[in-house]
């Protein structure tokens, strides 16, 4: 990891781009698109089909140029000048894995190690392998092996060039929830050995758990920013209140409890906007037994990622 650390001191973001846009002809894939990913981040890129996601992808990559701004990928600007020392700090797995069917696991490997003049490949196989736990598959013929175990290799293969940065386009795509799982705790492990990564996904949970960051994208840049900031941006706090029969008098209540902005009765709850919950919640508890009202329970509604992604993405596209 020689290059790495040497990287890390140096360089304030793993990735910085500034304005980028890609466009085939007439079409735009992506425009104007700017952020920063910190070193050892998780930084997840989100959009609905053909929102510009892989175009991304492959454009930082260096597998294809920018039409318009500016990049910096591990610590190198994007030109095409550096694109062979970018592709030496980085590794990309794509969508669909791309390995030769009729070679085993560790051919495979062996190949890609070749082609990456990987130094000493042996002991690097090894260690890859044992690192998405294919240890005791690598004598198995790739074309064999279910999708979810393919995209282990993919990611193995990845790992040989010990990337700064490692973009993974849609990782559990197509997988089942117990191969997602596995494919989720490898990134996880990745994260703590402090490998920046950056994550095409659609699926929200996914990104909610992963993710330092999230930037949600549809041609252009919607939002950037931790999950929990996006929710807080999107969505005024609600406090949702039940209680035993109905108050006789709500508006006396909840209007003179501090932090309450204002309140309403949905299916028999009464939904509080509140500026601060850690404020209003327990002045309104305070205010309701001092009505007399029986409380049955007093809570923080939860915007959830998917909420915050709707509401960008859902009445746009
Ligand atoms: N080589 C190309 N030539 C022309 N148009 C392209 C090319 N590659 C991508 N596009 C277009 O650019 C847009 C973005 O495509 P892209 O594959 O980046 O989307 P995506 O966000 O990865 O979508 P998905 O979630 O379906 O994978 C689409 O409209 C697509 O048709
Ligand atoms: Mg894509």
């Amino acid at each position: 990891m020689a290059v790495q650390s040497q990287d890390r001191k140096t360089d304030a973001s793993a990735v910085s781009v500034e304005g980028l846009g890609k466009s085939f002809g007439e079409k735009v894939a992506f425009a104007d698109v700017s952020f920063e990913i910190g070193h050892g981040e998780v930084f997840g890129f989100l959009g609905p089909n053909g929102a510009g996601k892989t175009t991304a992808v492959r454009t930082l990559g260096t597998l294809i140029a920018p039409t318009s701004g500016s990049a910096v990928v591990a610590g190198l600007p994007l030109t095409p000048a550096n694109g062979a020392k970018i592709r030496r700090r980085i590794a990309i797995v794509p969508e669909s894995p791309g390995l030769y069917q009729r070679l085993s696991v560790r051919e495979n490997l062996e190949c890609f190690a070749d082609l990456y003049g990987t130094a000493s490949p042996g002991g690097r196989i090894t260690r890859v392998l044992a690192a998405v736990n294919l240890a005791d598959r690598a004598d198995d013929v790739s074309g064999a092996l279910s999708k979810g175990l393919r995209q282990r290799v993919a990611l193995a293969r990845a790992l040989l060039a010990d990337p700064v940065v490692l973009f993974l386009d849609e990782p559990t795509s197509g997988l089942d929830p117990v191969a997602a799982q596995e494919v989720l705790s490898l990134i996880d492990g990745l994260r703590r050995d402090g490998v920046t990564i950056f994550l095409t996904t659609h699926r929200l949970e996914e990104a909610e758990r992963l993710c330092d960051r999230v930037a949600i994208l549809n041609t252009t840049l919607r939002m950037t920013g931790r999950p929990a900031e996006l929710r807080d941006r999107l969505f005024a706090r609600t406090l949702a209140v039940r209680v035993l029969s109905p108050l006789d008098a709500p508006d006396a209540v909840f209007a003179g409890a501090p932090g309450v902005e204002g309140w309403r009765l949905a299916d028999g709850e009464y939904l509080l906007t509140v500026s601060d919950s850690t404020v209003a919640a327990p002045a309104v508890t305070r205010a309701l037994v001092s009505a007399g009202a029986d409380v049955l329970s007093i809570g923080e509604s939860r915007h959830s990622l998917q909420d915050v992604y709707l509401e960008l993405i859902g009445n746009q596209s």
